[in-house]
């Protein structure tokens, strides 16, 4: 049995941390397939290359000079692991993430990050397109209003007002952009698993993964 476990949900559902953290506790790789886009559409803004130029962005993403360093994410040898995390580029990911191209360019860097001790993958695809035979596959959600509290909490803007107000709409124009696009559009699979987070603490949501992940050996055993 493949050793990976797909999660998959919407932008700031918290999916990363709790895709790290099981795969810290399973001693497994992890796969940020959102960071890739992200990093692509960087790049391609560094080398004045449209976010809309399909051709000219997919060349960018098959060839993107890219280390992951533990924590650290380099391009072109520098430390980008915040800048990516930036509105802007979020946007930029969400736009270049519309391009087949650039996903095909994009999908043997996503399958090679499988070793044989295991890979939890987070992102939009995961579970429907990159790993289809993932043994465990999650939809891991909340509600917008939620998401919007938790990054609004992250960068210390208050939960009212017309910043807050401006941080929901913005995840609600990227969850529009993910769920309507052609392409690997983000869907609930009918296999996944549905964890809905409105309600529980993160050390809940990675307990909820392992006990899942616990069982689905069981059942192969
Ligand atoms: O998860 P994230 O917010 O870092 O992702 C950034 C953008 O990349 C998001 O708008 C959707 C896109 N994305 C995607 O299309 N497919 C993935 N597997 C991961 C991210």
């Amino acid at each position: 049995m493949q050793k990976i476990i797909a999660i998959d949900g919407p932008s700031a559902s918290g999916k990363g941390t709790v895709a790290a953290r099981v795969a810290a506790a399973l001693g497994w790789a992890y796969l940020d397939s959102g960071a890739l886009y992200r990093l692509t559409a960087l790049h391609a803004k560094n080398q004045s290359v449209a976010w809309n130029d399909e051709i000219g962005v997919a060349n960018i993403a098959a060839s993107l000079p890219v280390v992951f360093a533990n924590q650290n994410i380099l391009l072109d040898g520098q430390d980008v692991s915040q800048q990516i995390r930036s509105e802007e580029i979020g946007m930029g990911a969400s736009a270049v993430a519309k391009l087949p191209a650039v996903r095909s360019a994009l999908l043997q860097r996503q399958r090679d990050f499988l070793t044989e001790q295991g890979l939890v993958a987070d992102g939009r695809d995961m579970g429907s397109v990159v790993f289809p035979d993932a043994p465990l596959k999650i939809f891991l959600t909340a509600s917008a209003q939620v998401r919007a509290e938790r990054r609004a909490k992250q960068i210390n803007v208050p939960l009212s007002g017309c910043q807050f107000e401006q941080i929901l709409a913005d995840i609600q124009t990227r969850d529009e952009n993910d769920r309507n696009r052609a392409v690997a559009p983000l869907q609930q699979l009918p296999d996944a698993k549905l964890l809905d987070t409105d309600n529980l603490t993160i050390e809940q949501e990675v307990q909820q993964v392992l006990d899942w992940y616990e069982k689905s050996i069981n059942k192969t055993a």
